[in-house]
């Protein structure tokens, strides 16, 4: 399947507010970094729109951050397909990825074919999907030959986080880094645009880029990738307490959120909240 080649009026140069298509993903690599975030909400979502960011994922992290869950593998389709709908209530520019949870995508023909189906009468552009085992492979060749976009996940899968034993970093020997660009072609292969590159060496990911004409997408995988991609509320500081090796918290909203907090309680007990202007009988 050819995504063919993006035409000059979908994307004006100097408007950075169309919409982005994956034409424009696979003519970036080489020539500009590609920005993801994941996004749940609407609210957020509404903030994105605002944005310049290329991607926005409907993670299954959401089991982690909205749910308060120790895995993403709980996450069910109907609860992506909720997160999805919201978020493409408020977000028209960025491509609009829904992950395939657990349990879908090399777990028999009729799950992944109704949950990527599901996925897309939600709002998505495509699916991302975890692995690259032939039972993967396979379903990913025929959603795309029956035309659903897929973004590949290699490295950590955070869905085989206990076959994989722990959330631990890949690619750290030659075979594992080999293993890895063999995964990426495969994915390449049958017809995925890009592929999430999670928790990998610098080198694996340097390595997997340069052998693949898609682009490449990190999480903890190295400056080399063609894009990066962050959880929403890790990259915002959420949880102050949350900081792994790879991940900058480009804000503090947990000490803000507390400080705001704080604030209004003090103003009700203080009486200066609400304040005279506010009323309606004036
Ligand atoms: O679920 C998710 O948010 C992800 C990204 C971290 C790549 O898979």
């Amino acid at each position: 399947m050819s995504y063919g080649a993006p035409t000059p009026t979908d994307r004006p140069e100097k408007s950075r507010r169309s919409k982005v298509r994956i034409p424009h993903l696979l003519a970036a690599k080489g020539v500009r970094k590609l920005t993801a975030l994941t996004c749940y909400d609407a609210s957020f979502a509404r903030l994105l729109e605002k944005t310049d960011v290329d991607i926005v994922l409907v993670g299954d992290s959401l089991g982690h951050v909205v749910q308060g869950r120790s895995s993403t593998i709980p996450v069910t389709v109907d609860e992506i397909c909720y997160h999805t709908r919201s978020v493409a209530r408020a977000l028209v520019t960025p491509h609009l990825v829904a992950d395939m949870p657990f349990g879908t995508a090399g777990f028999g023909d009729e799950r992944c074919y109704a949950a990527a189906a599901a996925l897309m009468q939600a709002g998505a552009e495509a699916v991302k999907i975890e692995g690259s085992s032939p039972a993967v492979l396979r379903h990913i060749e025929h959603l795309v030959q029956q035309g659903i976009p897929v973004m590949g996940h290699i490295g950590l899968t955070p869905q085989s986080v206990h076959a994989q034993g722990g959330y631990r970093i890949q690619g750290r020997s030659q075979e594992a880094i080999t293993d890895l660009v063999a995964s990426a072609q495969a994915l390449e292969r049958v017809g995925c645009y890009c592929v999430v590159l999670e928790l990998c060496t610098d080198e694996a990911g340097k390595k997997v880029s340069e052998q693949l004409k898609i682009p490449t997408i990190g999480i903890g995988s190295g400056s080399a990738c063609d894009g990066q991609i962050l959880v929403l509320h890790d990259m915002l500081g959420m949880d102050a307490s949350f900081c792994p090796k790879f991940l900058k918290h480009f804000e503090s909203l947990e000490d803000r959120v507390l400080a705001a907090t704080a604030s209004y309680i003090a103003e009700v007990r203080g009486g200066t909240f609400p304040q005279e202007a506010s009323s309606h009988d004036r």
